[in-house]
């Protein structure tokens, strides 16, 4: 006679506030014995008929007032739901479903958007922006943005870096590092963010998009090698590759390095969506002659905007350094021999970067924790196949993503997302693959097979809402809304 929702009209107050104790709502819905609504009875209803005198023993049917309880019909989008609360000025909704019988007890705070990635503060970043208004350091340099970088390096094991406006910025100054210019050729993972091949065309370089393997999602080393005999026999040198790991997980970067040994063609590794995630032992991002961190806002860390170039060479590291404060040379007056940009990171910035970095090992812990917690609550839907990541392999589950598995279900990822969108919940499609934008519609793109994966990928995978300060109760809103679209 009791659920998760409801209590029977012939119990008594204690059953109600018992109800009202397991569910956290704050309210419990009086049914009659074949499960009919009478009315929603909430804890400030229950407190005020003890202060009248009513005891614990009381039975429901003694007390109920016979109040219209608002309700609305299961799968009520929380736009209408949410008008519905301001108009009545009511907090709780009851949701019934078809036979009109008692589903869920929504309060308001159940219909309030969930985001798929926000910035999540620690406790010191504050104290460093602070620190550089203080000592008035508020331009593109000073000590945030040294000790920035040294952490940095100290984390990942890079011997050098250089912190800048963006990762955009970060891939373009590591293009330049290997002097990509007009004409040259430089391979890509056509499974990404556009921002990982725009500084190719800032150079007015050639892009090569090159496929993912579904062990990773990443850079396909045969569709790679592929690539790389085809670009030979047409007797061009290709200037770099760009292997992006995506979501926060390598690439299989022992048989990527190998193939760019082979050629001898350098990887920049774009490791915007994974800082924290390990190889093999060692930190995503300093396997490529030049690694680049992102800290954008969706970021597993941000400093609101804001990139990092990293390299063992030192040189590459001073020559970007220079690059991204307008190349000036070294000279009494303004001395220009070589183009230049503002790219140089903000004190300021650096400063959140700093306060991040203290806890970016909480939020590849929490990131993970989200990830299980989806396969874990999701684990009768079969359809959904998780992204997946290989022994050897830790990722920082920047984004949990998944597939919806077309020869198991006839449903599309974008009724998913419509779905749950509907609820307030933002999800994502995977990247959009490169060789498919209308801004790259000429570009050649290799495969391993005939069969292209990133297609696939991008056709039925989709990303969850993934913050590290995603709570638990948000999560499992999300999970419920994903059952409820499979049932
Ligand atoms: C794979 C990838 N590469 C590059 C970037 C560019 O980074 P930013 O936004 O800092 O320019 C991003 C993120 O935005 C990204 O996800």
């Amino acid at each position: 006679m009791m659920s998760n929702y409801t209590v029977y009209i012939g119990l008594y107050i204690k059953d109600a506030l018992e109800v009202i104790n397991r569910n956290s709502k704050g309210a419990v819905a009086v049914v009659e014995s074949d499960g009919t609504l009478i009315q929603l009875l909430t804890d400030g209803d229950i407190r005020r008929l003890i202060l009248e005198g009513y005891a614990l023993d009381t039975k429901l049917s003694g007390i109920v007032m016979k109040r219209q309880t608002i309700t609305v019909e299961i799968g009520t989008e929380a736009h209408t739901a949410k008008m519905l609360l301001d108009e009545q000025e009511i907090d709780h909704l009851v949701y019934v479903n078809k036979d009109k019988s008692v589903a869920e007890i929504k309060h308001r705070r159940d219909l309030d958007p969930i985001l798929l990635s926000s910035p999540h503060m620690g406790k010191d970043e504050l104290r460093f922006i602070e620190e550089a208004f203080n000592t008035n350091w508020i331009a593109p340099l000073g000590p945030n943005v040294n000790e920035f970088e040294k952490q940095v390096c100290e984390i990942t094991g890079a011997k050098h870096a250089v912190a800048v406006s963006s990762g955009t910025a970060a891939i373009h100054l590591a293009l330049l590092n290997l002097n990509v210019q007009q004409g040259d050729y430089v391979l890509c993972s056509s499974l990404t963010f556009v921002a990982s091949c725009n500084p190719i065309l800032y150079q007015q370089a050639t892009p090569v998009f090159v496929d993912s393997e579904p062990n990773t999602w990443n850079m396909c080393p045969k569709a790679l090698l592929k690539a790389m005999q085809h670009i030979q026999d047409m007797g061009v040198k290709p200037k770099a590759i760009i292997v992006v790991n995506l979501y926060g997980q390598s690439s299989d970067m022992d048989s990527l390095i190998e193939i760019s040994e082979q050629f001898n063609v350098p990887i920049i590794e774009d490791a915007a969506e994974s800082l924290g995630a390990k190889y093999k032992g060692k930190h995503s991002g300093t396997f490529g002659k030049l690694g680049v961190f992102s800290f954008n806002g969706n970021k597993i860390i941000t400093t609101s905007g804001g990139g990092m170039l990293i390299s063992d060479s030192k040189e590459m590291i001073e020559q970007s350094l220079h690059r991204a404060t307008q190349a000036r040379n070294n000279a009494p007056y303004y001395l220009h021999s070589e183009v230049g940009f503002n790219y140089r990171m903000s004190n300021i910035l650096a400063g959140i970067g700093r306060g991040q970095l203290n806890v970016l090992e909480e939020r590849v812990k929490r990131r993970r924790e989200i990830y299980n917690r989806y396969v874990e609550g999701l684990s009768s839907i079969t359809e959904l196949e998780f992204m997946p990541e290989l022994e050897g392999y830790y990722s920082n589950r920047w984004l949990t993503a998944a597939t919806l598995n077309p020869n198991k279900t006839e449903k599309k990822v974008t009724e998913l997302l419509q779905h749950l969108a509907k609820q307030n919940i933002e999800a994502r499609h995977v990247w959009k693959p490169m060789h498919t934008q209308p801004l790259f519609k000429d570009v050649i793109y290799f495969t391993a097979t005939e069969h292209s994966v990133s297609d696939y990928l991008f056709e039925n995978g989709l990303c969850l809402p993934s913050g590290s300060n995603l709570t638990d109760t948000a999560q499992d809103r999300v999970i419920q809304e994903i059952k409820r679209f499979f049932e």
